[in-house]
């Protein structure tokens, strides 16, 4: 199959959270399938052009009394087109968060429509994502119809919290819908914009890269490490976190978070986890970055509050750094993920893939992909699995307690099972080994679609 891409983020290049991770991940899997994939991604000032390889100009176009640029480049290992527009849509700023954004991603999505016209493209199946492709199901069965016929168009909900109304327009237009997780395509079965289309909208889970999340060859961590020597990796990767930091080296309980500090990923839940965890003797690192600036703000009051109080014992730090949460994810022994909802998730699955326990809130893909070791041996084993973290229900501090003292208190202490642990939710799969094959099924019926 011919599979084109049409989205706004793309990791590592132009991240922001795990949209641009889903496109590249899944993008690799299909390709390494014997597929042929293109991404056409916005040329955004901000791109990280060091991450592209043999960039350079393809073509120009002129589309709707506006010339278009075309630039052509690999990204691990994927074909790119990124198209920059003559006008100001894509310079300034970076990829979200200016007001015309909806008029910013509704030109895009046309001008990337137009250029696989002009450029002679026969795609099978267009690939979008999220609002801020959804115009490309309208564009493409009301005014490209007839130029691109072959193609079926797949449109994937990773987040119904934001542009929900152009998410309803788009799943009346879509050949089929994907969401993030079946537990997910539960939870938002009840919104009415997927009533009428129910029948086109599956929950597949979505999976990570493991060549680009591999801690037996990741630069940015100390030391190389496989299951087979996991216990000495982490504690390799522990120290050299803790140096970084300037944390005490300790063999204390060590709790990560990684996240966009938003309402959804449970803030009060996070703050309460760090209180918990110091208080249990334990050592947190939180690396997050808030779109909202009061709460980025409250964070730096609480950074202060907490550096003053334990300087040797926690750090939060409030910036968005690639690099650090590969040692994060490395060093640390337990990721919170105390979500509020979460469609899917990808942390909690890097984590595991670092040999590190996830603690999550029992939602959307953390439901799908978390088993407590205490609770859910059934649960598991119906997935031929092995319990592999700790969770619990409810969004107020009780349910985080019960949890973490489990997971600090009690098994952390028990340290030839907590090491059996480690290693054995390394061995766990969540690659796109399974969900890409759900996809490829998806794309033929999708590409038969009237
Ligand atoms: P969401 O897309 O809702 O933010 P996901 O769990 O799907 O949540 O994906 C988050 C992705 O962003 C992961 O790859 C995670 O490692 C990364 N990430 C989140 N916050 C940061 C940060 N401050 N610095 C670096 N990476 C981050
Ligand atoms: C969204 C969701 C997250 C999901 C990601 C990738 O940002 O918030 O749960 O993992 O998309 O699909």
């Amino acid at each position: 199959l011919n599979i084109v891409h049409i989205a706004v983020e793309m990791a590592p290049i132009a991240k922001v959270g795990g949209l641009g991770d889903v496109v590249t991940s899944l993008s690799r899997a299909i390709q390494e399938l014997d597929h042929n994939v293109d991404i056409i991604l916005p040329k955004y000032d901000c791109l990280n052009l060091s991450n592209v390889k043999d960039f350079r100009y393809h073509r120009n176009y002129l589309w709707n009394g506006s010339e278009i640029k075309v630039w052509h480049g690999t990204v691990e290992g994927l074909s790119v087109y990124f198209l920059e527009p003559q006008n100001e849509f894509f310079r300034a700023g970076c990829i979200y968060g200016r007001e015309n954004d909806a008029e910013r991603f509704g030109f895009f999505c046309h001008a990337a429509l137009e250029y696989l016209f002009q450029d002679g493209f026969q795609p099978d199946i267009i690939h979008c994502h999220d609002w801020s492709s959804a115009p490309v199901t309208w564009l493409c069965k009301e005014q490209y119809r007839q130029c691109l016929s072959k193609a079926g168009v797949v449109f994937t909900v990773h987040n119904l919290e934001f542009g929900a109304h152009l998410i309803g327009k788009a799943m009346a237009y879509t050949d089929k819908a994907t969401t993030v997780s079946p537990t997910y395509s539960r939870e938002v079965y009840e919104n009415p914009i997927f009533g009428p289309h129910f029948d086109k909208f599956h929950g597949i889970l979505n999976g990570i890269d493991p060549d680009i999340w591999d801690p037996f060859n990741d630069k940015f961590i100390p030391m190389s490490y496989t299951s087979e020597n996991v216990v000495e990796g982490k504690k390799a990767a522990k120290e050299a976190l803790q140096q970084r930091l300037g944390l005490k080296t300790v063999d204390r309980p060590l709790l990560g978070v990684i996240s966009r500090l938003t309402h959804q990923k449970g803030i009060h839940l996070i703050k309460h986890a760090i209180y918990r965890t110091l208080e249990r003797g334990g050592q947190v690192v939180l690396l997050g970055s808030a779109p909202d600036p009061r709460i980025q703000n409250d964070f730096a009051n609480l950074a202060n509050e907490l550096h003053s109080l334990h300087y040797d014992r926690v750090r939060l730090c409030l910036v968005y750094d690639e690099p650090l949460s590969h040692l994060i994810y490395a060093g640390a022994d337990f990721i919170a993920v105390p979500s509020i909802f979460e469609p899917c998730g990808l942390t909690q699955l890097i984590a595991m893939r670092y040999g590190s326990i996830p603690v999550v809130r029992k939602t959307g893909g953390l439901y799908d992909t978390v088993f407590d070791v205490d609770h859910d041996k059934d649960r598991a084993q119906a997935q031929d699995l092995e319990p592999n973290g700790f969770n619990f229900d409810g969004s107020d501090a009780a349910g985080v307690d019960y949890a973490l003292n489990r997971a600090i208190s009690r098994w952390y202490e028990d340290r030839d099972w907590f090491n059996s642990l480690c290693k054995r939710v390394m061995e766990q799969d969540w690659s796109w080994n399974r969900p890409a094959l759900d996809y490829l099924e998806l794309y033929h019926v999708a590409r038969r679609a009237p």
